[in-house]
């Protein structure tokens, strides 16, 4: 009976989970594509949301990079690298622990900010609250996983795991035999991300496909309003005072901001 428990949530469950995750995805951004969006509630308790928002968002992007990596990178890789699992393994417990608690205060005071504030819970679906709470039961797993971890640090166990997560993806049928025995806190742990991966496509975590990294590196924009123009409209015909400055706006790209028409 286990072993069908295990066959299941680890060998038929992640392609339920990745299928609905892609297909799910590309529905919503065809059918629904004005709901694509985290749906801001800056208005509301705005400092708060700021410091819990920047915790969460910089630990767990560490921790997803770190997964990714951790878990996808063929196993030869690193043995010609020359980094040794043991090594992976203690870098993996630094960075994933210290990124993982820095997620975690960040989570809770989002937690505390949407369920303790009756404008932002009025405000707030039920996807927007459950979303919220399986990622802080995820993290708080996460970092219990650690303390397992600390009882193999050669990182043997770890190496079950990768050979899992890559398996899965080169449709290896047997995939599920890897992680069977592992300690239950890790079978949680996958099981709980694996469904994170289920409901994604109808929460807000949808965002995290279209995160505007184009800001990064797009040049700053100056609104320039020309003086003279105003001199000539106000008040000579039927739209007078209607030139608003947004619609005789020049966008200069690569200024710095100044939308000031004393300048
Ligand atoms: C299907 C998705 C996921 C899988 C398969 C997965 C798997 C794992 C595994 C195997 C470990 C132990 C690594 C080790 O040997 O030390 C781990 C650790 C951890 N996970 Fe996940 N995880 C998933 C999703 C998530 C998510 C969504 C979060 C955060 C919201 C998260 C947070 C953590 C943290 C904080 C740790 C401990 C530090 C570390 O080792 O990085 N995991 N995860």
């Amino acid at each position: 009976m286990a072993n069908y428990l295990n066959a299941f949530f680890f060998g038929i469950y992640p392609y339920i989970c990745l299928a609905v995750l892609a297909l799910g995805s590309i529905v919503r951004y065809d059918r629904e594509p004005y709901s694509w969006r985290s749906g801001s509630s800056q208005l509301l308790r705005r400092r708060q949301l700021v410091l819990g928002s920047v915790l969460f968002h910089v630990g767990v992007l560490i921790v997803f990079f770190g997964h990714l990596v951790g878990l996808l990178t063929p196993i030869a890789i690193f043995d010609i690298l020359g980094i040794s699992h043991g090594f992976k393994q203690v870098m993996a417990i630094l960075v994933g622990g210290v990124a993982g608690v820095l997620a975690l205060i960040g989570a809770t005071l989002l937690v505390h900010r949407r369920l303790y504030d009756p404008r932002i819970r009025a405000t707030s679906s039920f996807s927007d609250i459950a979303i919220l709470l399986l990622l802080y039961a995820q993290l708080l797993l996460g970092l219990l996983t650690i303390v397992a971890s600390l009882g193999h640090l050669d990182g043997e166990e770890m190496v079950k795991f990768m050979s899992w997560a890559q398996g899965i993806f080169i449709f290896d049928l047997g995939a599920w035999t890897y992680v069977a025995d592992a300690n239950p806190i890790f079978k949680l742990h996958i099981f709980l991300g694996l469904t994170i991966f289920l409901v994604f496509p109808f929460t807000r975590l949808v965002h995290m496909l279209s995160a505007p990294l184009r800001y990064l590196w797009r040049p700053g924009y100056q609104v320039v309003r020309s003086r003279q123009f105003f001199g000539r409209t106000i008040g000579t015909g039927p739209q007078a005072g209607s030139a608003s400055g947004a619609a005789n706006a020049d966008l200069i790209p690569g200024k710095t901001a100044s939308s000031s028409p004393a300048e």
